[in-house]
């Protein structure tokens, strides 16, 4: 069993290897999203941009197209910024939300 650290709100989470983030965030109830867009979000399915976080540390697989489409304009301040819906747990992280 892996484990999300979620810097802001202070907690550690465990997740399975090859769940996204964002699963792991739901099945242990912690809100990756802010403000209104925790109700309008896509779900998951990569179209909205509302789940992105920072990597502050861990290993990730390198962005999917779905990726580097979305946050293509936020990459040039941030380019350790990531799709929760997008990147599947394969080690331990830390993640910053609300980005
Ligand atoms: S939830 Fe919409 S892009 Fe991830």
């Amino acid at each position: 069993m892996l484990e999300i650290q979620f810097v802001k709100q202070k907690r550690t989470i465990k997740a399975e290897e090859g769940e996204t983030i964002r699963e792991a965030a739901i099945r242990n109830r912690l809100s990756i999203y802010s403000h209104i867009f925790k109700i309008l979000n896509c779900r998951g399915r990569g179209l909205c941009h509302s789940c992105a976080v920072e990597v502050v540390s861990g290993k990730t697989d390198p962005r999917n197209d779905v990726e580097e489409q979305q946050l293509a304009k936020r990459l040039k301040k941030n380019p350790d910024l990531r799709l929760a819906c997008q990147v599947k747990v394969t080690d331990s992280l830390v993640i910053r939300t609300h980005v």
